[in-house]
């Protein structure tokens, strides 16, 4: 497959942030030119006028849990322990494979018509997410919540290493990650598990990261030390990871992260809504921590938007700092672009360049919302949404296009699946 699109405000997010009215080319799954209009011999399958509208790549969103879609609007205006323990434990367990599978294709639909073009997630039932992904046609990294509570923790083990060898170098838009839930999910065994695991195969390892102030008072009064200090004391960091949320961390936690080369990723969106705070993301920017963007699950968040995630992010931080400067559209946009691209080892993903690969979206400027034009890096932070992405490209394949999926399962069907397995569950 072979597309042009043309008459484009092209954003290249490269290392200069280069912009320009111009043309894209695509051939299978790789840019094959991004430049001023040129005359070519090469015949394309589809041509696309852009109309001046912008093209991008596309949001990475390193931090969700997809199958949570299924408990949206669920259990809300709950405290973190009886929105977890008393709605959302009872119900998970009562999923099985194919409710996680429709969950997913559900959350895949979200992101691909909000122009959000790879995800990390991590849930259980491994092989139903990462099937769901597949067939939805989305990039991801599947990043694995091991936990143990102190039990089964070789068993635990085993199945990661063999998850991780099923999954890998099978599907160039998937990738299986190690991960560890939380530091107080698992036991001290498991650490040193997954940090054997993350030696044997120079393997990142993520986690969920002192996302309340009780996690880190809990840490430091059994251990000593914030749960940083002893993730990383048992060497589950030694090559690197994502550690999520990161909504309590001081300075030396943060130059910690920043040694074992770990990207922080922020969820404005779920922290504020579970009371957890404001994470000191321009302390961690000075740091020079590579800061991503995730909107963990929908059960918590509940939207799966990665424009309401950027504009949080921003904003929260003017406030928090009380310097309107802080944070600028800029930085946000790098952070949920690029930086997503390298905290998930998309590395290929980041940019608009020759031999890049396309995972593309296109934003439509020509909406109330986003006149008058003067800057569309602001316009894009502080005044765009969802509603303006009419295109999403991912490894040369377009799966949404003015308000259409085609991703080869329909929508409706996903629908009526997901209402179909909450209303189970439920009642069950
Ligand atoms: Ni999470």
């Amino acid at each position: 497959m072979t597309v042009r699109f043309f008459n484009a405000y092209v954003l290249t997010f490269d290392d200069n942030n280069t912009a320009f009215n111009g043309e894209v080319w695509v051939e299978n799954d790789k840019i094959v030119y991004a430049g001023l209009p040129k005359k070519t011999n090469l015949s394309f399958d589809r041509e696309i006028d852009l109309n001046g509208n912008i093209l991008m790549p596309g949001f990475k969103n390193c931090h969700t849990h997809s199958p949570m879609t299924l408990f949206r609007s669920y259990a809300d205006d709950l405290p973190l322990d009886k929105w977890l323990f008393e709605k959302i434990f009872p119900l998970e367990d009562k999923l099985c494979g194919e409710d996680v599978y429709w969950g997913t294709l559900l959350a895949v639909l979200e992101y691909l018509s909000g122009g959000t073009t790879a995800v990390a997630d991590m849930y259980f039932l491994d092989d139903w997410v990462i099937k769901a992904m597949a067939d939805g046609g989305m990039r991801c990294v599947f990043v694995k919540g091991m936990s143990d509570l102190g039990k089964n923790t070789q068993k635990v083990l085993d199945e990661c290493e063999s998850m991780f060898n099923k999954h890998n170098g099978k599907n160039p838009l998937i990738k299986y990650a190690l991960g560890v839930h939380a530091e107080y999910t698992v036991s001290r065994d498991l650490l040193d598990g997954a940090a054997a695991l993350s030696k044997k195969y120079c393997a990142p390892v993520s986690i969920h990261l002192s996302e309340s102030k009780k996690e880190v008072a809990d840490c430091k009064e059994k251990y000593g030390r914030t749960p940083p200090f002893e993730i990383a004391s048992h060497g589950v960091f030694d090559n690197g990871g994502m550690a999520y949320h990161c909504v309590h961390i001081d300075e030396k936690d943060a130059e910690l992260l920043k040694s074992k080369n770990v990207s922080v990723v922020i969820n404005p969106a779920s922290n504020l809504k579970l009371a957890n705070g404001i994470a000191p993301l321009q302390m961690m920017i000075d740091k020079g921590i590579n800061v991503a963007i995730g909107t963990d699950g929908a059960a918590s968040n509940n939207a799966l938007d990665m424009f309401r995630e950027m504009y949080l992010a921003s904003v929260l931080q003017k406030a928090a700092t009380g310097k309107p400067e802080a944070l600028p559209a800029e930085t946000i946009l790098k952070m949920a672009v690029k930086n997503g691209a390298y905290a998930m080892g998309f590395d290929d993903c980041d940019c608009i360049a020759e031999g890049k690969h396309a995972d593309l979206i296109a934003v439509d400027i020509k909406k109330p919302n986003m006149q008058p034009i003067a800057n569309l890096q602001k316009s894009l932070v502080f005044s765009a949404g969802k509603s303006n992405v009419f295109l999403t490209m991912i490894g040369g394949k377009i799966l949404y296009e003015n308000g259409k999926f085609f991703m080869g399962i329909d929508e409706n069907t996903v629908y009526a699946k997901c209402n179909e397995i909450v209303r189970r569950i439920v009642n069950e």
